[in-house]
């Protein structure tokens, strides 16, 4: 055509393309001006069409933005009222970008559809806008960590299907407001488990109207603030608590005897007030593991007898609080006890540990009593301390007990600024070869993975959950001590080797979660009592210090919802540590071999198929490098709370682009029976030996298979059972009898096709990733799933996969304490 032509064929263009795009035209204009805004939104925001063009972060349900999930990802900026147009979001999840700020629009309340608003861990400010109490579908509301401002609005106490209020750490002040005839307050949050509102500056009394039988509520934080008068004695009534925090507060009175009613309560802290008479008898909370009474002016004098009574029991703090004569022997029986902290106190006579102490014990600091003598062990597993007692005052003593132990830091009340100490002074081990060995998964269960090497942790998912601890600036790599800068880090943070001793009871063995030839996994609880895997490189498996920062660089880095987020690593004392958040369900592995319980009919499957196939597409298209994962397996695909897959265990990975374009050669390392053949003769490796094994995954999602099993090879045995005339194409005897039975398992056809064309001999005929999330996204559609319907479906995955627990969504939410860990969506009661 004519050169003439143009001037009118391109404005036509232009609109055709607009016309042509799928996206609601009004949610394309809002993203648009939220991208005008911000910095550093995703590299691949560009075209007309996020829903289509799956814009990172954005999930649609057919032309309408339904979630904008950006955690992590270094957002600058702030929230305007274009948010607002949005009006068919369900969830918003913004957590973990410090470079948030300012004020929440006040139009935020036109948003009716949304179910979840995290803006963790951000640098948001000023009032919480009253209009929250409009958003009649809230079911999760996290703001902590930000510095929020004044007052909490009553409409909160509107949002009737509420299940988890999260405001702690801000600057908050003011009374807790309760309903008063004209306005409601926290009171008539009746559906609501958490109350988290510690630290910040709320005053005045707990009111008696804020709690009642009729609350469902778990979790009850109000430490770190300003409150005073009494505990109400409606605390009592509130049968569904099972951690209570009211310390470091300027509460006083008698603590009401009721408490003793709380038969579910596993932590209750009192400790940092002015608490005066009987201390309460609590012997029938038969679920406590911590009861820490700490500087109050209670009206005691011996050590209270039912304390030993307390089975349960795991630490017991009453520091401070004038207590007389012996520490009762029985003390020590209980069976579960591991810290006793009773310092400055007046205990007297012979400390007896008795002969039937508990094994779990770590310590026992009495510092700063009267204790004249020491019956028990010493230099044995836990420590003793009795420095300034008479016992140590006598000239010659020069028992263990006597000094601090050489790791004496935080073992008493933690301060009211949970500050992390940083790592003070990282020494470097001598550069030695990088060892990663073939890495066999990690959430294979303890003590079954004797096979050979690990790569890295898995972690597990904590949405958008990171906290404050994250963004402690990084600022101790001593590069003084060496010539390995300080790591370039993006949201991953430096813990110190005491806290995580802290965090795992000492790397105590029940907080062994996996191991292998790498090293041990734990898991850990913070302070805030979120759940963390910390996989600790042993003696032996040590990388250079180069190695090490490259590899948390490069991990740091990673940011996507179906893969494995590093939260920070330790570089302390001679240790190696990552990091990760813990991935609740465990491997998909030990899911497939029956191990968890948790049923994976069709739907789920394909779910769990399409979450994998993302994070990896991630790690190799969009990720900045882009990284080969060279170790594809069921091991190392981890299951959320709601089954959403995640990617784990880059320890094989390797940086595409640090080599020679196109292929790395490189010494052959992944794991048999998941190893892509071209790349084992040729050791040219590709993004596409990875396709190649997740070929194999998908196989092993239809038959629960292992991919060798009594020497025959799965892509051989499919290959030859195969005929595709036949209904199911003949696989009937090789898929896994779980999805045979009771299901249509439409698109079998289709899957198999998929799997099989992913372990083609040749890479280049194998499909790239992001080919392969399409086909099982088509997949998904013709057995009547949407794909991108993330919210819906996975509660209802997740609330099946708790039958035993019908009424409780989180009903493994007792195991897994988390002080900040939003769930993203459940369904209302
Ligand atoms: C504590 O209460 C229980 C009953 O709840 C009672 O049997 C016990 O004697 C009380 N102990 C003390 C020391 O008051
Ligand atoms: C311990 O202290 C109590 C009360 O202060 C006193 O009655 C008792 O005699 C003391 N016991 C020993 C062994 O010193």
């Amino acid at each position: 055509m004519g050169c003439s032509l143009l001037p009118f064929l391109l404005p036509l263009l232009i609109q055709i393309s607009v016309v042509a795009a799928f996206t609601n035209a009004g949610d394309y204009a809002a993203l648009l001006a939220l991208k005008d805004v911000w910095e550093n939104e995703p590299p691949n925001w560009v075209g007309s069409d996020p829903c289509s063009d799956s814009w990172e972060g954005i999930t649609c349900t057919d032309s309408r933005v339904t979630s904008i999930s950006l955690a992590s990802v270094n957002l600058e900026g702030e929230l305007t009222a274009d948010i607002a147009s949005l009006s068919e979001l369900q969830i918003l999840d913004l957590s973990n970008n410090k470079g948030l700020y300012g004020p929440l629009p006040q139009k935020i309340g036109n948003l009716k559809q949304l179910t979840n608003l995290q803006l963790i861990s951000c640098s948001f400010s000023g009032p919480i806008p009253d209009t929250i109490g409009s958003l009649p579908m809230l079911v999760t509301l996290s703001l902590n960590s930000n510095s929020f401002t004044g007052r909490i609005p009553p409409s909160i106490g509107n949002l009737s299907t509420l299940f988890w209020l999260d405001l702690a750490d801000n600057q908050l002040e003011g009374p807790l407001p309760v309903s008063d005839g004209t306005n409601p307050g926290l009171d008539k949050l009746l559906h609501t488990k958490h109350f988290h509102l510690g630290q910040n500056k709320f005053s005045g009394p707990i009111p008696d109207q804020l709690f009642s039988s009729n609350m469902v509520l778990i979790h009850l934080l109000l430490d770190g603030n300003q409150l005073t008068g009494n505990v109400p004695e409606s605390l009592g009534h509130v049968q569904s608590l099972e951690v209570v925090r009211l310390d470091r507060n300027s509460l006083n009175g008698t603590v009401p005897s009721n408490l003793n009613n709380l038969a579910s309560v596993r932590e209750l802290y009192l400790s940092n007030n002015e608490f005066t008479g009987p201390l309460p008898n609590l012997t029938s909370l038969d679920a406590l593991l911590t009861l820490d009474l700490s500087n109050n002016s209670f009206d005691v004098s011996t050590f209270p007898s039912w304390i030993p009574q307390s089975q349960a029991l795991v630490t017991v703090r009453m520091e401070g609080l004038k207590l007389e004569g012996p520490v009762p022997v029985m003390l020590f029986a209980l069976p579960n006890l591991q810290t006793v902290t009773l310092k400055r106190n007046k205990l007297n006579g012979t400390l007896d540990v008795g002969n039937s102490f508990s094994n779990q014990l770590e310590l026992i600091d009495l510092e700063d009593n009267s204790i004249t003598d020491y019956n028990g062990p010493t230099g044995g597993n836990f420590d003793v301390i009795l420095v300034n007692n008479p016992i140590c005052g006598e000239t010659g003593i020069s028992e263990s007990y006597c000094k601090f132990p050489t790791s004496d830091a935080p073992y008493s009340t933690p301060p009211v600024n949970c500050i992390p100490i940083p790592c003070s002074d990282i020494r470097l081990p001598a550069p030695h070869a990088n060892v990663h060995s073939p890495s066999q998964g990690f959430y294979s269960s303890k003590g079954s993975s004797k096979s050979p090497g690990i790569g890295i942790i898995i972690g597990a998912a904590v949405g958008g959950s990171l906290l404050l601890l994250l963004v402690i600036p990084f600022a101790k790599w001593n590069s003084t001590k060496s010539s390995v800068g300080v790591p370039q880090l993006k949201g991953a943070r430096n813990f110190s080797f005491e806290e995580l001793k802290k965090y795992t009871k000492n790397f105590s063995d029940s907080n062994d979660i996996g191991s292998g030839g790498y090293g041990k996994v734990y898991r850990g609880i913070l302070q805030t009592g979120e759940l963390i895997a910390i996989k600790r490189a042993q003696q032996g498996s040590l990388q250079g210090g180069l190695e090490f920062k490259t590899e948390i660089e490069l991990l740091s880095r990673v940011h996507h919802r179906n893969v494995v987020s590093l939260l920070g690593f330790c570089f302390d004392r001679g240790e190696q540590m990552l990091i990760y958040e813990f991935v609740p369900n465990g491997s998909l592995k030990d899911t497939l071999s029956g191990k968890t319980g948790i049923v994976l009919d069709w739907g789920r499957r394909l779910k769990i198929a399409l979450g994998a196939a993302r994070g990896l597409a991630y790690l190799h298209e969009l990720a900045n490098p882009p990284i080969i994962h060279r170790d594809i397996k069921s091991t190392n695909i981890l299951l959320d709370e709601r089954l959403n897959a995640k990617v784990a265990d880059f320890g094989l990975s390797k940086l595409l682009g640090d080599v020679e374009k196109g292929h790395v050669t490189t010494q052959v390392k992944g794991t048999m029976g998941y190893l892509d053949p071209e790349y084992y003769m040729t050791q040219q490796l590709t993004e596409k030996s990875d396709v190649y094994s997740f070929g194999v995954l998908l196989l092993e999602l239809l038959t629960a298979r292992n991919p060798i099993e009594r020497g025959k090879y799965i892509v051989r045995e499919v290959k030859m059972a195969m005929d595709k005339t036949k209904n199911l194409y003949n696989l009937t005897e090789i898929l896994d009898p779980a999805i045979v039975s009771g299901s249509t398992l439409k698109g079998l056809d289709k899957f198999v096709d998929l799997a099989m064309t992913c372990v083609e001999e040749s890479g280049a005929a194998r499909p790239p990733m992001s080919e392969v999330v399409k086909e099982i996204e088509n997949i998904m559609q013709l057995a009547g799933m949407n794909p991108n319907a993330e919210s819906a479906s996975s509660s209802a995955t997740y609330e099946d996969a708790n039958k035993e627990n019908p009424d409780h969504p989180y009903g493994k939410e007792s195991f897994q304490y988390s002080g900040t860990f939003p769930p993203s969506k459940i369904e209302p009661h």
